[in-house]
């Protein structure tokens, strides 16, 4: 039988490495629609450099062929135009860049649509800010994460010191706070919590508490619908 489990959230609330965890143990696949938009922004980054907000991406998305696969360790890797860019599409100029597209509703309409497809008949669990409301508006599993901007903010921090990488709390703290207003303010596909979805605010729960909290959520909808 096949399941989509629909997971939206904001930046920082855990979404991919709960998923990634979840989907893992219940041998689901896992689709990372953020990579997606992460990927678009690169292509017009590497075509147009940081004149791409003058051009319109909507006509241009013929150029761009992405491919993505769940890996046996649980990794994401995600190929643009037959390249491997999963590590190139975490850059900070990603991130810096990604909104102009992200609001984009000929963009928004493409990524959608790989979704559906790639979704196939397979039981997935997918990740992003409009899942639940918009892409698979009748997903049997839908599950809102949440956490407080300070908890989001520190696990950034914690995730980036283990990489090696030194960073500003407080600056971090305000890119989350930005990335939320973007993210809720969009005109199409604003990050909301579905009526119909699971609210979970992790704030004072551990990696595997929500992991476990996830993997009970969608196996009571599998014994349901049997
Ligand atoms: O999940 P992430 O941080 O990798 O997402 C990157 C960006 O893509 C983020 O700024 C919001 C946007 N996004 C979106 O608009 N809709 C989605 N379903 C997933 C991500």
């Amino acid at each position: 039988m096949r399941l989509v489990a629909a997971v939206d959230g904001p930046a920082g609330s855990g979404k991919s490495s709960v998923c990634r965890k979840t989907a893992l143990d219940l041998g689901m696949q896992y689709i990372d629609s953020g990579a997606i938009y992460r990927a678009i922004t690169l292509y017009f980054l590497e075509k147009y450099g940081d004149s791409c907000s003058e051009h319109d991406p909507a006509g241009e998305l013929g150029g761009v062929h992405i491919l993505q696969y769940f890996m046996p360790d649980g990794s994401v890797t995600t190929m643009l135009n037959g390249r491997d860019v999963s590590s190139d599409i975490r850059d900070e100029r990603i991130s810096r860049s990604i909104g102009f597209f992200s609001d984009n509703r000929g963009v928004r309409e493409y990524v959608n649509g790989l979704l559906r497809k790639w979704a196939g008949e397979n039981s997935i669990i997918i990740d992003g800010r409009d899942i639940g409301t918009v892409v698979f508006p009748d997903a049997a599993v839908k599950v809102y994460l949440d956490a407080s901007v300070d908890e989001r903010a520190s696990r950034r921090v914690k995730e980036y010191k283990g990489q090696g990488k030194n960073v500003d709390e407080n600056s971090i703290r305000n890119q989350i706070i930005q990335r939320d207003f973007n993210d809720s303010n969009r005109e199409f596909g604003a990050l909301k919590r579905a009526d119909d979805a699971v609210f979970l605010d992790t704030s004072s729960m551990s990696f595997s508490e929500v992991v476990e909290k996830l993997k009970q959520i969608i196996d009571s909808q599998v014994i349901h619908k049997k």
